[in-house]
């Protein structure tokens, strides 16, 4: 059996990788919530890694409130920083596999075409420059690591812009979404059975990689999806991002370019409306149940 822990095991991702687990008959999971495992906390993470042996640690745990984070810089750095650098010292120590989850929001979004893992960083928010530096702990730490860059999660679980929608169309007649930052949805369930793959593939390739869904579209256009595919009745009109003011600042481009991790796993790339339908048929299947 391969021993895999995830931490951050609340939260949307790692309850995705929960619900696919079965799947994957060879591994054995640990997944520990913040209560269990505190990742910013050393003392925690090396007296619970010299207590139990893995092969793998996924990282799922991350500060991930964008805005707040600008008010919130400390907390912001305490998990997103601190916590990937004890993460990766223990690792090291234990020669256990890090997989780590990062995102579009290290690159400042002025590119015209899809990101590679080659292209520079230049986060422009708090999230992201605490993200990039989360990346830079590992890097400079680990040999054996993968870190995945990923886009735009949504699921069946935890709170996501997909379930925002669905909760706004039965609360309003109309709404307004930002139609000038484009990016890629990546549906959390795929990006689970990635992480997955990767461990079940055993490979040694380790390194950064990006992997969202396919194609390119705004938030408009995505909340225009789901209203269409969930035959959702209300009106909904374009904003921009002078208009509809956030503390943080967002990248205006964030699409992450994914053929290298496409390659390394063989993966047929999935359209982000394939992967909504299969999330929305998820959202009413939990509700009917
Ligand atoms: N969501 C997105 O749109 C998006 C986009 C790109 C990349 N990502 C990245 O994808 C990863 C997974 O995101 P997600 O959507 O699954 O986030 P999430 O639902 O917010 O889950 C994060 C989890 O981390 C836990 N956590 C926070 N501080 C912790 C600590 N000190 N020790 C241990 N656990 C801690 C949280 O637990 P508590 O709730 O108990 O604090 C929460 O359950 C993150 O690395 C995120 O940066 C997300």
């Amino acid at each position: 059996m391969i021993k895999v822990l995830v931490t951050g095991g609340k939260g949307q991702l790692a309850q995705c990788i929960q619900s696919i687990s079965n799947d994957y008959p060879s591994l054995d999971f640990v997944f520990l919530g913040s209560n269990d495992l505190d990742i910013s906390n050393i003392n925690e993470v090396e007296d619970y890694f010299s207590k139990n042996n893995f092969d793998y640690c996924i990282n799922c745990a991350a500060y991930t409130a964008v805005d707040k984070a600008e008010e919130e810089q400390e907390l912001a750095k305490k998990v997103n920083i601190t916590g990937a650098k004890n993460l990766a010292i223990t690792c090291k120590n234990k020669d256990v596999v890090l997989i780590h989850i990062s995102t579009d929001f290290v690159f400042d979004g002025t590119a015209k075409l899809p990101y590679t893992e080659e292209d520079t960083t230049n986060p422009i928010s708090v999230y992201g420059q605490t993200k990039r530096e989360g990346e830079l702990e590992i890097t400079s730490k680990l040999p054996q690591y993968f870190i995945i860059r990923t886009s735009w999660l949504y699921s069946e679980f935890a709170g996501n812009f997909v379930k925002t929608m669905l909760r706004l169309s039965k609360e309003k007649e109309e709404l307004s979404v930002v139609d000038d930052q484009t990016g890629c949805p990546t549906y959390a369930k795929d990006l689970a059975a990635v992480i997955l793959k990767i461990i079940n593939s055993q490979s040694k390739k380790f390194g950064i990689y990006h992997y969202s869904n396919q194609g390119q579209i705004t938030w408009y256009d995505f909340a225009k999806e789901i209203f269409k595919q969930s035959k959702a009745n209300i009106n909904l009109y374009k904003t921009d991002s002078n208009t509809f003011k956030t503390l943080a600042t967002r990248p205006k481009y964030s699409v992450l370019n994914t053929s290298k991790i496409h390659s390394l796993l063989n993966l047929e790339p999935i359209q982000w409306e394939k992967s909504l339908d299969k999330c929305l048929k998820a959202i009413t299947f939990d509700q009917n149940s």
